[in-house]
């Protein structure tokens, strides 16, 4: 077998799984692939710092960037911008391909990223930077490539879902139920991009940038997080038979002078209990993707989690080594064309 070293960028909730999964899988990723995946390092703050896994400790370094040289594929799971950024770049400008869940980085630089790698053939594979485990931006990016997509709508956020269902089925309040989800892994370093809705945002903007061939920029995403939804605001929603959920919607609009566009939007919505959405309880997604052909698609699973969302960075480490091993050009990393994008604020949704 062909050897492809894999330098792994963070060992921390998904990290340090996905480190786990690359070691005890590797004989059987090896026969599935035809090429042995060599963990080389992983790169963090803390060499000496507790883990959530037992991993071994000749493995971690705090020397990024002679680990991305040595690397064939490197696999950035650290979050925030910098040195995030810097790290894709330089594994690029190398020659290595990239995997990363980094919706943060993505919803902000993606356009710089896809372009550096698009210049030199260099792979960014990136479905856990949405909806965790969810396959969602491959069936987005490949499955549906040849359909017109009209709406997204969904829960993309697990851990402000987990707050609400604990504040709704359970009376917590909004503190306990993230102290609750922090410590299952589920928030980002910096909880407020969860519950300010931040990091809905960010993956509103790549799923419509993917969805409607165009780049949404973050700030053209009208955002409103769960902070000022309250318990009595739960309560008397579930007098009149409605549950409060974050939503992402995405959709094709049309201005006042009949210019075709696109809005994304994310805010605290009403959802009939009747609705399927009224059921993705704890950390759990869903993605409704209505299209002109495929008509409604469902995409539901676990939205947030260590092990969960490790399976889909390992499923684009898989997609790149395969690659490696065929000799043939990946999928380009993005070529959006210019689409108006709209700011249209909170509009109410049907359901
Ligand atoms: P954690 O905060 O648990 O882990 C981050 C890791 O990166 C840690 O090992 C940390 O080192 C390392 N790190 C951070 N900054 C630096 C730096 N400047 N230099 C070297 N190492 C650094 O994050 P998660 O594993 O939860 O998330 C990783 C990425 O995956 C993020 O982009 C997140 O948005 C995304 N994601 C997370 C999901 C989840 O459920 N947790 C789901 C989907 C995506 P040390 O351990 O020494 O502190
Ligand atoms: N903090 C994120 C969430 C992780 O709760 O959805 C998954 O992207």
């Amino acid at each position: 077998y062909r050897n492809l070293r894999v330098a792994l960028l963070g060992g921390g909730s998904v990290g340090a799984q996905v480190a786990r999964l690359l070691l005890e899988q590797g004989p059987e990723l090896a026969n599935r692939i035809g090429a042995t995946l060599e963990l080389v390092g992983i790169a963090v703050r803390d060499v000496n710092a507790e883990r959530s896994v037992d991993l071994p400790r000749e493995l971690f370094t705090t020397n990024a960037e002679e680990l991305i040289l040595s690397a064939d594929i490197v696999i950035e799971l650290m979050g925030g911008i910098e040195p995030a950024r810097s790290h894709i770049l330089l594994a690029i400008s190398s020659g290595a391909d990239v995997v990363t869940a980094n919706k943060a980085l993505l919803a902000l630089h993606g356009s710089e990223l896809f372009e550096a790698a698009n210049q030199v053939g260099a792979q960014i594979n990136y479905e856990a930077a949405v909806a965790g485990a969810i396959p969602i931006v491959r069936p987005l990016r490949e499955s549906l490539a040849g359909d017109q997509i009209k709406r997204i709508l969904g829960i993309v956020n697990g851990t402000t879902n987990f707050i609400l269902d604990r504040m709704d089925t359970e009376g917590s309040s909004l503190e306990d139920a993230l102290a609750e989800a922090t410590a299952l892994g589920y928030a980002e370093a910096d909880p407020t991009a969860d519950i300010g809705g931040y990091d809905a945002a960010q993956k509103a903007a790549i799923l419509a940038s993917l969805a409607f061939h165009t780049t949404v920029p973050l700030a053209s995403v009208y955002r409103e997080g769960i902070t000022s939804v309250t318990s009595a605001q739960i309560e008397s929603a579930r007098k009149a038979g409605y549950v409060v959920k974050l939503l992402a919607i995405c959709e094709r609009v049309t201005d006042e002078n009949g210019v075709d566009g696109v809005s994304a939007r994310v805010y605290p919505a009403m959802v009939p209990r009747s609705h399927p959405l009224a059921a993705v309880h704890g950390a759990n997604n869903a993605v409704f993707v209505e299209a002109e052909s495929a008509g409604s698609l469902m995409f539901y699973g676990a939205g947030a989690g260590g092990v969960e969302t490790a399976s889909a960075v390992l499923g684009d480490v898989v997609s790149i080594a395969r690659r490696h091993v065929a000799g043939g050009p990946g999928v380009a990393a993005s070529s959006y064309a210019a689409l108006p994008v709209f700011d249209i604020g909170r509009v109410t949704t049907r359901y």
